[in-house]
This record gives C-alpha cells, sequence and structure tokens, in this order.
C-alpha cells in the first residue's frame, strides 16, 4: 500500500509542475514559429509572379480571371511553399481538360519552365516553373471553393494572432513526423488548419463567423457560402482568454489524443461546434469515406476532411496525437523534441 501510494504522488506531482510550467516553452515555440513565416521579399516575388501569369493568360481568354488561394493566400503558409492558383473561366465549348491543355500551351509561349498538364488528377492542373522567380506553381481551373475557403481561414487568422501561430507549428509538427500526406492516408494542411481553428472556437478565442450576421456571399455550385467577414471589428474577441501558445498546443494534442470521440464525433467549425455522426449519416463506410476521423469542410458540407484517413492510418495518426500529447506533458526539451523526424 505504501509503496504504490508513494509512487502515485511522485506521478502527481510530475504532472502538476509540467502543467504549471508549459508556459515557459513558448518563447521558443514563438521563435519556430517566427522561422517559418514568408518574408516580405518572398511575398512579393509571389505577387510578382501571380501579376505575370494573369498578364499572359487574360491576353488569350480575355474573361478568365486568375486567383490565388491555398497557403500562399490563407497566411498559413511556409516559406518556399509552392503557389496555388486557380483559374477562373466561363467557357461552353471546352472541357476542362481542354482548358488544361491549352493553358498549357499558352504558359509554354510564354517562356515559362518544367510544364506538365495533369488532366487525369481528381483536380486536374497544370504545374510550372518561372525561372524570374524561382518559383513553382500549380493552376487549376474553376475551382471556386477553394478560393473562398482560402478567405475564410485567413479571415479567421486576422482575429487573433494564436490561430497563425497554433496552426504553423502543428503543420510544422505534421509535416516533421510526416503525418501531412494525403496521398499516404493521412491529413491535409487545410484539415489541420480547420482542426486548430475548432480548439480555439471551443476555448471562446475565435467567434464562429458562419453563424454571425453574414456580410458576405458566394454560391458556387450548389454551395452557398455566407459569413461575417468584417473581423477588424472582432480583433479583440478572444482577449480575455490569456491562454499562451504552449497551453493552446497542450490542449490541441490532449484533445486528439484523449478526448475526442472517434466513435461519435464530428469537428464543425461552420457551427462552432462538436456534432455527431450519426446525424451526418457518417457512422459507416461507404465507397472509399470510411470516416474514421470526422472534420466538416465549412462550406462542402457533406464532405469529410478526414475521408482520406483508412483503418491503418487512423492508428498511425492516433499514435502520432499521443506522442505529442505526452511530449507536451512530460518532455524536458518539448520545442525540439516535437519535431524530431520520423
Ligand atoms: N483544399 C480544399 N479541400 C481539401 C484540401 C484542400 O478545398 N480537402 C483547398 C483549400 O483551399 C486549401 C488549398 O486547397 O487552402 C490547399 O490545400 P493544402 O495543400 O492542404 O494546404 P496548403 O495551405 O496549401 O498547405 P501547404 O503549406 O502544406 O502547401
Ligand atoms: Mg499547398
Amino acid at each position: 500500500g505504501h509503496h504504490v501510494s508513494s509512487q502515485r504522488v511522485r506521478f502527481q506531482r510530475r504532472i502538476r509542475a509540467c502543467r504549471y510550467d508549459i508556459d515557459q516553452f513558448s518563447p521558443s515555440f514563438l521563435s519556430i514559429f517566427e522561422s517559418l513565416v514568408p518574408s516580405e521579399e518572398e511575398i512579393a516575388k509571389q505577387n510578382q509572379l501571380l501579376i505575370a501569369l494573369s498578364r499572359l493568360i487574360t491576353m488569350e481568354w480575355p474573361n478568365s480571371k486568375l486567383y490565388l488561394y491555398g497557403s500562399c493566400a490563407n497566411s498559413f503558409g511556409f516559406s518556399n511553399s509552392d503557389i496555388d492558383l486557380c483559374l477562373s473561366i466561363d467557357n461552353n465549348e471546352m472541357s476542362k481538360v481542354d482548358i488544361i491543355l491549352k493553358l498549357a500551351d499558352i504558359l509554354q509561349a510564354g517562356n515559362l519552365q518544367n510544364i506538365q498538364a495533369l488532366t487525369r488528377a481528381r483536380v486536374p492542373i497544370v504545374k510550372l516553373m518561372d525561372p524570374d522567380t524561382g518559383l513553382s506553381c500549380d493552376i487549376c481551373v474553376n475551382n471556386l471553393l477553394a478560393v473562398v475557403n482560402t478567405k475564410l481561414l485567413r479571415d479567421y487568422a486576422q482575429i487573433d494572432r494564436r490561430l497563425r501561430q497554433l496552426a504553423f507549428i502543428v503543420k510544422h509538427w505534421a509535416k516533421s513526423r510526416r503525418v501531412n500526406e494525403t496521398y499516404q492516408g493521412t491529413l491535409s494542411s487545410y484539415a489541420y488548419v480547420i482542426m486548430c481553428i475548432h480548439l480555439l472556437q471551443l476555448r471562446r478565442i475565435l467567434p464562429c463567423l458562419q453563424e454571425m450576421e453574414a456580410t458576405c456571399y458566394v454560391t458556387v455550385d450548389d454551395n452557398h457560402c455566407a459569413y461575417f467577414d468584417q473581423v477588424d471589428k472582432l480583433n479583440n474577441y478572444g482577449a480575455h482568454n490569456k491562454e499562451t501558445i504552449s497551453s493552446l498546443l497542450w490542449a490541441f494534442f490532449h484533445y486528439w489524443a484523449y478526448q475526442h470521440d472517434y466513435t461519435k464525433d464530428v469537428i464543425s467549425i461552420r457551427t462552432g461546434r462538436i456534432i455527431s455522426k450519426h446525424m451526418k449519416d457518417w457512422t459507416r463506410r461507404v465507397g472509399n469515406d470510411r470516416h474514421l476521423i470526422c472534420i466538416e469542410d465549412p462550406f462542402e458540407t457533406s464532405h469529410d476532411l478526414g475521408r482520406v484517413v483508412d483503418k491503418f492510418s487512423i492508428k498511425i495518426l492516433r499514435e502520432e496525437f499521443e506522442r505529442a500529447a505526452n511530449i507536451l506533458q512530460y518532455d524536458p526539451n518539448p520545442s525540439v523534441t516535437l519535431f524530431e523526424p520520423y
């Protein structure tokens, strides 16, 4: 009896000491965040490329428009990431594949390099490299939902700086641990950012913009996208909550390792709440969608961002969440150990 209880006392002390001290690691996590942020110069180069490509493409298609989306435009991009572009074009005569092929010709004539038309991908794209800036990019066609969800993420990032800090560190962890590879059954960067937004909504650091009075409306196919986008009016929203970045990281991994109910729950930033798999009819496998971890897309609500996860990768993912949670709980040097390469 004595032996067991003295062990328990020691164990509780250890937890307490670590939890009370977690804030001491914030400066080192913040310096990792700073090291990943792209420079002004890099952002200027990205815009330069956007302008050059827009000019080239509108010469051929005057009514088209080129949009930046993904990490370069949602404010969650690391330095040196590839650029995602979307060409919006109204053309009833040409199929998407025809447009992609024609686009590849236009780019070829414009002296861009390493041009590849990937017409058979789930989302057909043209890949290219710009010799002037050294940047690589992917161009897709008429994928406007991605342009809208890019703006939603950017708007959330402006409300509280801790979102961008948290999501950069989570993405950096996911890339270091190789759990940011959708073709291997793990999650996209987009899914990780949504998971961070959800956590901060539950902690009242972020509001739920889609539940507020809409100031921005776009309809893409059958999806009505509407939300409050005057985020400059919300920049004090989370100020009452003083949690630091290390404590939020601890909460993120603790949630996904030990609290999330994988059998019943769906996280939803559209509602700012946890909703039930049952309600969405996501309780069983349909086709290739297994719904082993459920993350609702904010606009395409029938889309589970966790649908890429299979019975093997779910185990890997959950083990990695547990590893991270335990490092933040016990490791003396979490800002190093967390990112040790897999
Ligand atoms: N996207 C989407 N639905 C998905 C995955 C991605 O709509 N299931 C769109 C989103 O607009 C997202 C963009 O595609 O911003 C790029 O996705 P992804 O490559 O996951 O994220 P990035 O932000 O570009 O991250 P990375 O830094 O890893 O390139
Ligand atoms: Mg990307």
